[in-house]
């Protein structure tokens, strides 16, 4: 059936009108219709698209629902890299930011724009010829997620563009969160559901993002704020940024109001100490201002660093602190026997989350700080940080309080505690036969880098090795249904789920396995180096501490724990019964397979992915990566602020690779 032109005219009217309604309620807040009237529109457009499918667009104002859950995300390599911002944690820093711009650009007074720091996550949105094509996640900055779907539902993303001369390609940039209110609703729902509720509204937005089913991030109710453009083509942007934002708010994408433009430190620092005051009365989460300077000329000629614009600071608040009372010191012993004393906390709400808990470190760390049961203290927790105690109130103290000494027998074995010589940490010398570190041990050989044992979390375990179900790791696998069915808060199906996964697991990797093992100092990227370099689990077993020192990466610390590992008797059954029990893994290819075979590199300077990821990439293609440079390097991959490195391999005229052109290497 054809569209009559009336309706195709009708129906046009109505995307217009429509999208203009949205962004006056979602990105303005200032509608200029009643809701009923909104509604009525709608359905109006709905009930033509029910009649005539061929009106339905991806752009419609119908179609921010719908789509089908997806199995994974897709893959986004950014045009152009998602920065991400340098930090200023006083005005002095601040200070020291401006002045740098200003001997950069040879003038004595720059001009900034200045904004809010959103604590949400950031989002790519990519418009083609006005139209929403694709949405990301920032991932780390080179490639993201491909989250279009879900971004769709958020109401104050246009799907369409308004307006004139929009450029054929404009890449936004901006940052996705959660009100208060929103968060506050999310939990309530989430709380009489029973379900589990969210830390924080970052953390909140971020899961909401994150959603396999859209229809899910549709009941959410997210927003944004763009701060930024990526790549653009087809078309013209303004000169300076706060114009930018201006021509984004022209096109009906939502800008953050109060943006202003500010000359020099002084007004970066006024703009600061208004939003530290507003903080508390904003609708929604900040973590501090962000300043940039804000002609584009002028950022051209700045540049970038690693990760980070130099022409960009982000003002970050002080970490927030809290008092509180220390119920007590716990010593809890980890995988490797280790005694860390953890203060309990009177809960204490810092920071974005409740903190019942703080780690002291070790012993010394304890005296240091002197911190005893009964104790006031002041605790902080900035943004990801873990939660420390800063000091005590000394004049609060109690009377009776007593000086935190370590046991001298392990708190849940009584084995004996050992301390060696020069090491601040003491540690429980019962081994395997301590059920903390049992516990520990098995937590780790779960966990998703190594065995990833889905459904197998830490309080399952603990409660298995409690009532005596397993003691080692190759008694997992002689779980039955029946066996895990009756555990707390496991019922038939997941007992069942379990031991498929359990099923699973034991088809893996040798990598994977030798890290699972849990063998003190050998993390992740030496698990890899170990595969690569032996091929073979009986030969890693069978080596010698001069073999184990020969490869790599391996010095005689790590070398004797290896050969240690494999010679205590109690390892080498365990591993015989998990390979009985039908742990495999495919044989490993041979590093002469691999392009990087038989190069080495040298890494130096601040490079904007982990050190250790990219480490373990070229690893992975058969590099090596030494610690120093000499002759026998064969590139010397250089970050931002590289030293005496970089200087010894254009010395003895060793290639020199930043980090984009290795990445690049990387991916051929
Ligand atoms: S600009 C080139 N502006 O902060 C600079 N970022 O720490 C790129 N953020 O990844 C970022 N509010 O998620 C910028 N007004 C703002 C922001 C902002 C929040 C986030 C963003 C970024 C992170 C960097």
């Amino acid at each position: 059936m054809s569209v009559p032109k009336s309706v195709r005219a009708r129906a046009r009217k109505l995307h217009a009108e429509l999208h203009e309604h949205n962004y006056r309620y979602y990105s303005r807040d200032d509608p200029l219709i009643p809701d009923a009237e909104y509604d009525q529109l709608l359905r109006e457009l709905q009930s033509l698209e029910e009649q005539y499918p061929q009106l339905i667009t991806p752009d419609s104002p119908t179609q921010r629902v719908g789509a089908a859950p997806l199995k994974a995300f897709g893959e986004v390599r950014h045009e152009q890299r998602m920065l991400s911002l340098d930090n200023a944690f006083s005005d002095d820093e601040l200070l020291d930011f401006d002045r740098r711009v200003r001997e950069r650009l040879e003038t004595d007074e720059v001009e900034y724009a200045a904004e809010p720091k959103l604590d949400g996550l950031a989002v790519s949105l990519l418009y083609r010829d006005g139209r929403l094509v694709r949405a990301a996640t920032r991932g780390d900055g080179i490639t993201g997620e491909d989250v279009t779907q879900n971004v769709r539902t958020i109401a104050s993303v246009p799907l369409k563009l308004a307006g004139r001369s929009i450029p054929e390609v404009l890449e936004v940039r901006g940052e996705v969160y959660m009100s208060h209110a929103g968060f506050e609703a999310l939990n309530q729902q989430a709380a009489s559901a029973g379900q589990k509720l969210f830390v924080n509204p970052r953390n909140a937005a971020a899961g909401s993002l994150r959603q396999l089913d859209p229809a899910i991030t549709a009941r959410r109710s997210l927003e944004i704020f763009c701060y930024g453009v990526g790549q653009v083509s087809g078309g013209t942007l303004a000169e300076t940024h706060t114009d930018i934002l201006a021509q984004l708010q022209g096109w009906h994408l939502r800008v953050y109001e109060d943006v202003q433009r500010v000359t020099g430190v002084s007004g970066c620092i006024a703009y600061y100490q208004h939003y530290e005051q507003q903080r508390e009365r904003l609708p929604f989460e900040i973590d501090g201002v962000v300043f940039k300077v804000n002609r584009l000329q002028q950022q051209q000629s700045l540049g970038f660093v690693a990760r980070a614009p130099r022409w960009a600071i982000a003002r970050k608040f002080p970490a927030q602190q809290r008092e509180t009372r220390v119920l007590g010191i716990e010593v809890q012993v980890g995988r490797t026997g280790a005694l860390t004393p953890v203060a309990r906390l009177q809960p204490v709400f810092v920071g974005g989350v409740t903190v019942t808990n703080a780690t002291l470190h070790n012993e010394e760390e304890v005296q240091r700080k002197d911190v005893r049961k009964g104790d006031t203290v002041i605790v902080r927790r900035a943004g990801d940080v873990i939660p420390e105690v800063v000091r005590v109130i000394r004049e609060r103290r109690p009377a009776g309080t007593q000086k935190f000494q370590l046991p001298t027998s392990c708190p849940v074995c009584h084995s004996h505690v050992v301390r060696v010589e020069g090491e601040a940490v003491a540690r429980c010398s019962g081994g395997l036969f301590c059920p903390a570190q049992r516990k520990e041990s098995i937590k780790h050989f779960a966990s998703r880098r190594a065995m990833d044992i889905e459904g197998l979390g830490d309080k399952l375990v603990e409660q298995l090795v409690e009532k005596e179900r397993i003691s080692h790791v190759s008694d997992l696998y002689r779980l039955t249904v029946e066996d895990l069915a009756g555990l707390e808060r496991m019922a038939e199906k997941s007992a069942s789920n379990l031991v498929e996964a359990l099923q699973r697991s034991q088809s893996t990797t040798l990598p994977r396995f030798i890290y699972a093992l849990g063998i003190r100092e050998v993390g992740e990227a030496t698990a890899q180096t170990l595969a690569r370099e032996f091929g073979d689990l009986d030969l890693l077993m069978a080596a010698d501490i001069e073999a184990l020192e020969a490869v790599r990466d391996v010095g005689p610390v790590v070398a004797k724990r290896i050969s240690e590992f494999f010679t205590e008797q109690h390892n080498r059954k365990v591993i015989a019964a998990l390979r009985e029990a039908g742990v495999h893994w495919p044989v490993v290819e041979k590093p002469q397979a691999q392009p990087f075979a038989g190069k080495t590199f040298v890494l130096t300077g601040t490079l904007s992915m982990p050190r250790a990821e990219l480490k373990e990439r070229l690893q992975s293609m058969g590099g090596r990566v030494a610690g120093s440079v000499s002759k026998q390097t064969d590139f010397v991959v250089v970050g931002d602020n590289p030293g005496s490195k970089h200087d010894k391999a254009l010395k003895l005229g060793i290639p020199v690779l930043d980090e984009a052109t290795c990445i690049e290497m990387l991916s051929k």
